[in-house]
């Protein structure tokens, strides 16, 4: 299975990725193609430096549909068969969502429905919860709505602040994130409402 990365920043969660896949956590992938809306993002200079399909196709100026028309076309140039955003700062156009549907993963620092959209962790700490962890689910037009794949849990400890929650859940984010992809790429599974099941498991 080919898998393409959309991403706008540091990019640990790709490398991760990248990493699961060279070490057989995931199996029967590979990354065909990383795509930046962001020239030198570090994620995508990453991309490069591991040999891999490394693009950039930036965002300013252009209408979300445009963007994400190029966007489509280059996937489909790679002939990617699941998208991981992994910080990808962007929602995606009603056009790009039909043309992947179940095909689109993200993973979000918060356990969801809690705490969707920018700061994730900083909101967690401000609401005073004392625990957190992160979501990978399927992307929908809505910001961080769509179905739930996994979840995992962290603490928050007292003496927590932005950076240290953030490291914490991080971890777990990138186990999280190959977890998902195994059992989406396995196609074993059921989604019925919003509730995806494994098969086989009740
Ligand atoms: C992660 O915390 C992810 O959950 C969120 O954006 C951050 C991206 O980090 N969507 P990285 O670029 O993968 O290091």
């Amino acid at each position: 299975m080919k898998l393409g990365i959309l991403l706008s920043g540091r990019g640990s969660n790709f490398l991760a990725i990248a990493d699961s896949i060279a070490a057989g956590r995931i199996r029967n992938a590979e990354i065909a193609v990383v795509i930046s809306n962001k020239p030198y993002a570090p994620g995508i200079v990453a991309a490069e430096e591991h040999g891999l399909n490394a693009h950039v196709i930036q965002s300013k100026g252009l209408s979300r549909a445009d963007h994400d028309k190029q966007i489509v076309a280059c996937l489909r140039e790679h002939n990617v068969d699941l998208i991981c955003l992994a910080g990808y700062m962007r929602l995606l156009s009603p056009e790009f969502i039909a043309a992947y549907p179940q095909r689109v993963l993200n993973i979000h620092p918060s356990l969801l429905p809690a705490f969707p959209g920018l700061d994730a962790q900083r909101q967690a700490l401000e609401y005073g919860v004392k625990i957190s962890g992160c979501t990978v689910h399927f992307v929908d037009e809505e910001l961080d709505h769509g179905a739930i794949i996994a979840q995992k849990i962290v603490p928050v400890l007292p003496d927590d602040d932005e950076e240290t929650l953030s490291a914490r859940i991080l971890e777990q984010e990138h186990i999280c994130y190959s977890e998902a992809i195994n059992m989406v790429l396995s196609g074993e599974f059921e989604i019925v409402g919003r509730r995806f099941t494994p098969k086989g498991r009740g």
